[in-house]
């Protein structure tokens, strides 16, 4: 039995982790334009902003005009970061087809990230994954700091299984675990998931991992091992969260899907299409991007 799955599906979050922590603030119609050609690339899911507090985010604060002039293609699920019932009801005016909700594995970053305890992020959300699914919207939860918070430490596997589980009871469609900070290593992700796969249906997970230290493709790598086919990232490796010291650019698209296609694993995604779009964020920002795809096409040369 061949031990790759034969497709892997990738859901873009670039528009939103990965310009949430640019300094340059992208236009707005630059931004539709970007979410327009990567929509064109050939994604399933695009994660296009975030209805969160624009003092806390500012670089999203034009999430309503982006939601309401990008051309939505058929098949392809947008997505937004959806923290509370004020920011769920603006995803709801704007039709966004999934609602993400948020919250920490650890105390400190939860509470720096949404201004609330564990258990009272709890309360907020069961009523807004009811509220959402009412609505017909897919939801999703992501968990973040499941690998190590920048304040707390070391994140406890007990926790994140509970917590997990918690979010599944709400009723979210998918779980999304997150190495906020890019700390996690192939063995901890191996011993995480031989856990957590006990008590979770592994077609619920996503992992969703940060490039900082350079081990987010071999966590992949140990994560499709396991029989995850879901997987969260940035085109040309944007991203990070500004409420976690230390997090750089997630996981990024071009070199995941570059791996995945020379594997033999299916994604859907034309590497062209990808090129062309990395190019143009890239140029909107003004810096060169740090994926290795993007570093090879700056320098002109695959030598
Ligand atoms: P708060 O201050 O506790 O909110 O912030 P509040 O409920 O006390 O309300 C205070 C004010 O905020 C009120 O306005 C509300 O109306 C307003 P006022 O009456 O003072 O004029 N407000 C809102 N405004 C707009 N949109 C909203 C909203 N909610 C309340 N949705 C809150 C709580 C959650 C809003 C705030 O902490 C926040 O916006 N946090 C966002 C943090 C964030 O976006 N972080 C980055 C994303 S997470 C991430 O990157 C990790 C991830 O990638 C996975 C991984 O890598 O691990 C997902
Ligand atoms: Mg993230």
């Amino acid at each position: 039995m061949n031990k790759w799955p034969s497709s892997v599906t990738i859901k873009e979050v670039g528009p939103r982790d990965g310009l949430q922590n640019e300094a340059v603030h992208v236009p707005t119609e630059d931004k539709v334009r970007w979410i327009d050609m990567l929509s064109e690339a050939g994604y399933q899911s695009i994660e296009f902003s975030s209805f969160v507090h624009p003092k806390w985010i500012p670089q999203l604060k034009d999430a309503k005009d982006v939601a309401g002039q990008i051309s939505r293609k058929p098949g392809i699920t947008y997505a937004a970061l959806v923290p509370n019932q004020k920011g769920l009801k603006a995803a709801i005016e704007t039709g966004v087809d999934e609602a993400a909700v948020f919250m920490s594995a650890s105390e400190t970053h939860n509470k720096k990230n949404i201004n609330k305890s564990i258990e009272e992020t709890f309360h907020v959300l069961k009523d807004v994954v009811h509220k959402a699914k009412q609505q017909g919207m897919r939801v999703r939860g992501y968990l973040s700091t499941v690998f190590g918070c920048p304040y707390d430490g070391a994140t406890s596997v007990d926790d994140v299984i509970y917590i997990s589980r918690r979010l599944l009871d709400m009723g979210i469609d998918e779980l999304s675990l997150g190495d906020t900070i890019g700390v996690a290593n192939p063995r901890q992700v191996d011993e995480v998931l031989t856990r957590l796969l006990q008590k979770i249906d592994k077609e619920k997970v996503a992992l969703h991992f940060h490039n900082t230290q350079g081990m987010a493709l071999a966590n992949v790598l140990v994560s499709l091992e396991h029989g995850i086919t879901t997987f969260d990232s940035a085109l040309g490796g944007l991203g990070g969260c500004p409420y976690a010291k230390g997090a750089s650019g997630n996981l990024a698209t071009d070199d995941l899907v570059h791996m995945l296609h020379g594997m033999g694993i299916e994604t859907g995604i034309d590497e062209e299409k990808l090129k062309e779009a990395a190019l143009f964020i890239q140029k909107a920002l003004g810096k060169e991007l740090p994926s290795h795809q993007m570093q090879i096409l700056n320098r002109g040369t695959e030598g």
